[in-house]
């Protein structure tokens, strides 16, 4: 799959088959992240890998009554993307890892989804439980839970409801209309 065409049909994905993912695609869509490019090469991430029923519920437990419980609870897998508050871009960094890991997946038929638990201001609660429930230092920040598993149906896009180019890009200053013509 090209890189486009993973960016083009790649979309969240929130239920899955019931079957584990398989070790060689776990592997490789850690390794997609761990390649991942950071700020200052500083890598300030650190990946946790759930895949025990027990502590899927228990996190899915800490969402009670949000939508992305249900989701959580089913899950093959989640990865939980903890990222170092001392390096200055750990939120992109984490937020790019992230991405290489959903692109990689998605080239092997596997789909995934950010679940970051409760609204606000619900959240910050629930992420400091869910720090003791996956034993993550104080010194670090748990991003986001992403899960990963085997699309239960197959889903063909067509458009993404996305805004057009022309709201969302400019050339030389802010709203100065970007004009491309063909090449
Ligand atoms: C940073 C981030 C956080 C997200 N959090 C959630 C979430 O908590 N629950 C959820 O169901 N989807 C979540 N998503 C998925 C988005 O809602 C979804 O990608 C977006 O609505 C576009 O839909 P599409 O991927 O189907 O095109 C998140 C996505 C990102 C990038």
């Amino acid at each position: 799959m090209h890189v486009f065409q993973a960016v083009s049909t790649n979309i969240a994905v929130r239920e899955f088959q019931d079957r584990p993912l398989n070790e060689e695609h776990l592997r490789q869509i850690l390794e997609a992240g761990r390649l991942c490019q950071s700020g200052k090469n500083l890598q300030p991430w650190h990946f946790i890998v759930v895949r025990d029923k027990q502590l899927l519920n228990g996190l899915a437990d800490l969402m009670r009554g949000d939508l992305d419980e249900p989701v959580v609870r089913k899950a093959p897998v989640a990865i939980a993307i903890v990222s170092d508050p001392t390096s200055e871009f750990h939120v992109l960094d984490a937020g790019r890892t992230a991405q290489n890991m959903t692109l990689a997946a998605w080239e092997l038929g596997i789909g995934s989804c950010f679940m970051s638990g409760p609204e606000q201001p619900d959240r910050e609660p629930y992420r400091e439980k869910a720090h003791d429930l996956l034993g993550i230092p104080d010194r670090l920040n748990l991003v986001d839970l992403v899960v990963f598993g085997y699309p239960k149906r197959r889903t063909v896009v067509r458009r993404k409801k996305r805004k057009e180019l022309q709201e969302i890009a400019s050339e030389k200053r802010y709203g100065n209309p970007l004009v491309l013509g063909e090449s």
